[in-house]
């Protein structure tokens, strides 16, 4: 398939254009041609974006026709803080609208847990201070002299190539010694967990991301075991992929995937905080700062919640008692961070897995309900009980809202960093979220452009 046939908008932009350059003779035509133009631009912009609502090929018109800085600086600096009316429809679940272009997927949307209405997890704090530019003071860990490129990564990818089964898997990962116990002088590590159906649409800016902290970072990638990759071998996700098994959204193989992540990443012991990131997240600051956040806090940051409605208490199956009651019983979102004493027990859990097994099904959905209510039973103080995900369902509705390109600005990216109040070590800080999910595949161009002024990231 061409890729004029594949990119409709492609054809549709650059023939009016070719038709107008023959008028540009006379002087009185001039205002003519440009009123034209600009009837023309709108004509097409619409014509584009109705076929892309029925083709989803977005990222296409982006990359294909014109570049969004140069589109309509109008449109793309429009203040966030005006959220309806949008300028262009927000797409559908993948589910709901199936490409024409391409072979339909039968995996169901991303993330959002569940395919039937899911009324949302914990909506974001409320926006309450303006953009600050003063983060909690960090000092980065850095430790130079240590040498972790070489050997390290061989180690990494041996420690991912197993044949374990989850049961093997999951019992060796609880045996490794915690960093503590250990003698040896081991840096401390990040793990991302990558939880995906296919590719990673963003991956050029995690790559972007991890790049220059090789040592202070571990990447796992459970994605559908039907999904063929081929990676360069310099890409950070290359031989990252964890043996993984079919996940049905909605159903607890969702969890399954998240301990096979978790166990994998508790096999290598320089870990010590486990991220769970979704193929439409994106980070919200560099690596360092990321860093810090994490290593210098001894909490988790698991939404957590006690939510009276249908929707949270309303999925509780008195059967679970008296294993687990209802006051014990807890909501949030499935995107967590946690570190290595959490992950283990998460892991090790024998006791209330099973029972979210046979009593946790629709409505009822594990991965909004296990890890919260595990955790509250367990060690409720090692939990800081917020994610650091955002992700947007002021709209209302099954889904959250999803962003595209349009959406990137910089006034909407320091919102989301700056613009909550939350708890960080005792104190109270505006920097709530270092992660923000729904991001279409087409936010990579601005996002990679706006990464070293807006995210932080080193301009190299
Ligand atoms: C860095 O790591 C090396 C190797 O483990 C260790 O010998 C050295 O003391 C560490 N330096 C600092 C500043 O922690
Ligand atoms: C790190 O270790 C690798 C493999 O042992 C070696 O090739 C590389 O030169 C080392 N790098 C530094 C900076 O020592
Ligand atoms: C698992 O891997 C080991 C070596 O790594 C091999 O000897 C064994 O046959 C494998 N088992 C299966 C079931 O593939
Ligand atoms: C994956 O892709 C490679 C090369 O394109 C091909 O040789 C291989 O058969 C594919 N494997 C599967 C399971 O589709
Ligand atoms: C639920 O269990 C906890 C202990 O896990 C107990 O303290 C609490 O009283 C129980 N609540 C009810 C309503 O049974
Ligand atoms: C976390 O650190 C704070 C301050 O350092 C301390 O007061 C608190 O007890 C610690 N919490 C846990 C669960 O260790
Ligand atoms: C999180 O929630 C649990 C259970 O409600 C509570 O015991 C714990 O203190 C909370 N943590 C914080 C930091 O508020
Ligand atoms: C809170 O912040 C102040 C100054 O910013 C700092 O001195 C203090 O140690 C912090 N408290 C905690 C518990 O982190
Ligand atoms: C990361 O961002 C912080 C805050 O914006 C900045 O101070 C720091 O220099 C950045 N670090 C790197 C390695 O770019």
């Amino acid at each position: 398939m061409g890729a004029d046939q594949q990119y409709p908008c492609r054809r549709i932009i650059s023939k009016p254009f070719n038709g107008l350059l023959h008028v540009k003779n006379t002087n009185h035509v001039f205002y003519l041609v440009f009123t034209v133009i600009g009837f023309s631009l709108g004509l097409i912009t619409t014509l584009c974006l109705k076929s892309f609502s029925l083709t989803n090929n977005f990222q296409a018109f982006l990359y294909y026709s014109i570049p969004p800085s140069t589109l309509n600086p109008q449109i793309v600096n429009s203040p966030q803080s005006q959220p309806s009316p949008r300028p262009f429809p927000t797409p559908q679940e993948p589910s709901t609208s199936p490409s024409p272009s391409r072979p339909p997927i039968p995996t169901p949307p991303e993330s959002s847990s569940s395919p039937s209405p899911s009324p949302p997890p914990p909506s974001p704090p409320p926006i309450l201070i303006p953009p600050s530019p003063s983060p909690p003071p960090l000092s980065f860990l850095r430790n130079t002299t240590f040498n972790l490129t070489g050997v390290t990564l061989k180690e990494q990818q041996l420690l991912i190539m197993h044949n374990m089964s989850d049961h093997e898997l999951f019992k060796k990962a609880t045996m490794i010694p915690s960093i503590q116990d250990s003698h040896d002088d081991h840096v401390q590590k990040v793990a991302f967990m990558f939880l995906t159906k296919q590719s990673l649409p963003l991956g050029p800016l995690w790559e972007s991301f991890f790049k220059g902290h090789e040592g202070l970072y571990s990447i796992y990638v459970h994605s559908d075991p039907s999904y063929n990759e081929t990676l360069p071998q310099d890409s950070v996700f290359y031989g990252r992929r964890i043996p993984s098994q079919p996940v049905f959204w909605g159903t607890a193989t969702m969890i399954d995937a998240e301990r096979r992540l978790l166990a994998n990443a508790l096999l290598e012991i320089s870990n010590q905080r486990f991220v769970l990131i979704s193929e439409s997240c994106i980070p919200l600051f560099n690596f360092s700062t990321i860093y810090d956040y994490l290593m210098n806090s001894n909490q988790s940051f698991l939404g957590s919640f006690d939510d009276p409605r249908k929707a949270g208490r309303g999925r509780y199956n008195p059967k679970m008692s008296p294993a687990i009651n209802i006051t014990n019983w807890r909501k949030g979102s499935q995107w967590f961070e946690l570190h290595r004493e959490l992950a283990i027990h998460v892991v090790s859990d024998q006791k209330y897995y099973p029972i979210f097994q046979q009593y946790c099904v629709p409505p009822c959905y594990s991965d909004e309900h296990y890890i919260p209510t595990l955790v509250n039973i367990l060690y409720p103080e090692l939990n800081s009980n917020r994610t650091i995900t955002w992700v947007d369902w002021s709209r209302g509705g099954a889904h959250p809202r999803k962003f595209g390109w349009v959406d990137i600005t910089n006034e909407f990216l320091n919102r989301i960093q700056f613009g909550s109040e939350c708890v960080y070590n005792g104190n109270t800080t505006n920097m709530c979220f270092l992660f923000a999910r729904k991001f279409l595949p087409n936010t990579l161009r601005p996002l990679l452009k706006v990464a070293p002024l807006v995210l932080g990231f080193n301009p190299n």
